[in-house]
């Protein structure tokens, strides 16, 4: 008899036990029963009678990727039809567990995929920006993101807002300034896959230098799901809404100095390349005593089954007390472990590869999303959720929390450190697969290990 056979008739004893058992009755039970497993051959341990159906044994898998050449249909075993009416099938085919989900889906959790090809994009001259808030995404409350592309020399003018700002340069390289409330000033040039943060008020500009001819790109992101790139302060905006007669005082000045103000704001803009090594005015003050930047494309992932880590937060690039990040790689067949973080939203953002995400909210919720690179992903504080690489192609992408620190709780660990008999009276698994479960975190774990 297969294993498989054996469990749905050892199901069907035990529930109908179960059924029979007068409230108060079911510890007697179990116990007769586990007396009976125990003198069985079988490698399954004694175990309790289960008090709900086993679950399925569908694996579940995605049907559909970017090599399959399939027509994308509602359909999964003999569940759905196919679509007779219109279809975007480009969509579809992007999304296979959307239009065909894991039957352990059930309910929705809100949308947790937002493409930044989705948002209105803003044209001018030098660059662009488009953004991803709370009107894109409600579910994204905590974080905003803004996705910025400079011309090489093109300037993001002096400027700032209530939320800190955080941000990972994808392309080229960025130079940016800033003046602390003491007087500090800071001037740094900031290259692809490093990171810069400036506290919430403190203004600063940005600027593409002529490192990539193409300028740079970058990814912003605030502790603010309402943010709204559109209503920060901006140098230029203030002065053309200032009386000329104030300005000239204020600096002690002719009002025909200021004559060539521009009378609307300027936002991005053209501009003449800074020199890499540039020099911001010595301040009487100094410069500030944490680093706006962070050089963490130098940081050295650490190596796990599956793929890398590794994570800026404020125990490193101490300035950044609002913004933590782990920039992951998962292998073709691997994925991010089944986690959560404890008290943290996560935005995230995907640069390569494809993936999927299974986002469980607990009542009985679990959704499952797939991830393009230019994909927004977003998990609420405490839902559960893995990342698995659906391409034949290293999947890389970034967690992004609004914390000063990293952390996060591994489903493989919690259960390796806690007592096994008690974990078996959840799961009826045997004694040799919780002895295989990590003690350390798998963080980013690799295919099926060889039977021991
Ligand atoms: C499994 O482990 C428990 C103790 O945790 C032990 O009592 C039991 O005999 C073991 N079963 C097998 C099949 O090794
Ligand atoms: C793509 O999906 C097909 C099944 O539709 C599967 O056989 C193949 O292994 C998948 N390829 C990758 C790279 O996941
Ligand atoms: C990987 O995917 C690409 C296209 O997505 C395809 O051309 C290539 O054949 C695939 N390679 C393997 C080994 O499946
Ligand atoms: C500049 O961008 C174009 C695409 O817009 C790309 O083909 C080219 O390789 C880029 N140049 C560099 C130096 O990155
Ligand atoms: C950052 O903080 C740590 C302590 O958390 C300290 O050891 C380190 O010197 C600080 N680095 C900078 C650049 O201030
Ligand atoms: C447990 O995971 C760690 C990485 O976190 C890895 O170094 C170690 O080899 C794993 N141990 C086993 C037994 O798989």
């Amino acid at each position: 008899m297969s294993t498989f056979l054996a469990s749905v008739l050892c199901a069907i004893l035990y529930s109908s036990l179960v059924t029979a058992i007068p409230v108060g009755g079911l510890s007697s039970v179990s116990t007769s029963l586990s007396q009976t497993a125990a003198t069985s051959t079988s490698s399954n341990p004694s175990l309790p009678s289960p008090t709900v159906p086993y679950a399925s044994d569908d694996p579940n898998y995605w049907l559909w990727n970017d090599t399959t050449t399939i027509d994308p249909q509602p359909e999964r075993g003999t569940l759905g039809a196919s679509i007779l009416g219109p279809q975007n099938e480009q969509i579809d085919k992007q999304n296979p567990d959307i239009l065909a989900p894991p039957t352990t889906d059930s309910g929705t959790v809100g949308n947790a995929k937002w493409p930044f090809s989705l948002s209105k994009i803003q044209l001018n001259t030098g660059g662009w920006v488009r953004q991803q808030n709370i009107q894109q995404m409600p579910i994204a409350t905590a974080m905003a993101g803004v996705n910025m592309r400079l011309e090489s020399g093109a300037i993001r003018e002096l400027h700032w807002h209530q939320t800190a700002e955080w941000a990972y340069v994808l392309e080229g390289s960025t130079q940016i300034t800033s003046v602390d409330q003491d007087g500090r000033n800071y001037v740094a040039t900031v290259q692809k896959g490093d990171l810069w943060y400036f506290p919430p008020g403190i203004p600063h500009s940005l600027q593409a230098t002529n490192d990539n001819p193409n300028g740079t790109e970058f990814l912003l992101i605030f502790p603010d799901g309402s943010f709204n790139d559109d209503d920060t302060l901006l140098l230029t905006d203030w002065l053309a809404h200032t009386p000329k007669e104030v300005i000239a005082k204020n600096f002690q000045d002719d009002i025909t100095d200021w004559d060539d103000i521009p009378g609307s704001q300027l936002y991005i803009f053209p501009g003449v390349p800074p020199p890499d090594n540039q020099q911001p005015p010595t301040s009487p003050e100094g410069t500030v005593p944490q680093p706006f930047s962070y050089e963490f494309s130098k940081v050295v992932p650490t190596q796990y089954s599956g793929g890398t880590a590794k994570i800026a937060d404020s125990t490193v690039f101490n300035v950044s007390t609002q913004i933590a990040v782990a920039e992951i790689t998962v292998e073709p067949g691997a994925m991010r472990e089944i986690h959560w973080h404890p008290t943290e939203n996560e935005w995230g953002f995907f640069l390569e590869g494809t993936a999927r995400v299974t986002i469980f909210a607990g009542t009985g919720i679990a959704q499952t999303f797939d991830y393009q690179p230019g994909d927004i992903s977003y998990v609420p504080t405490a839902y559960g959720h893995y990342v698995e690489n659906t391409g034949n192609t290293t999947l890389r992408f970034l967690e992004i929390f609004n914390s000063n620190r990293f952390e996060d709780v591994s489903l493989a660990q919690w259960l390796a450190l806690t007592p096994p008999t008690l974990v078996q009276q959840h799961l009826q698994i045997s004694n040799s697969t919780i002895a295989g479960f990590n003690k350390t975190k798998g963080v980013v774990v690799g295919p099926r290990k060889s039977s021991s």
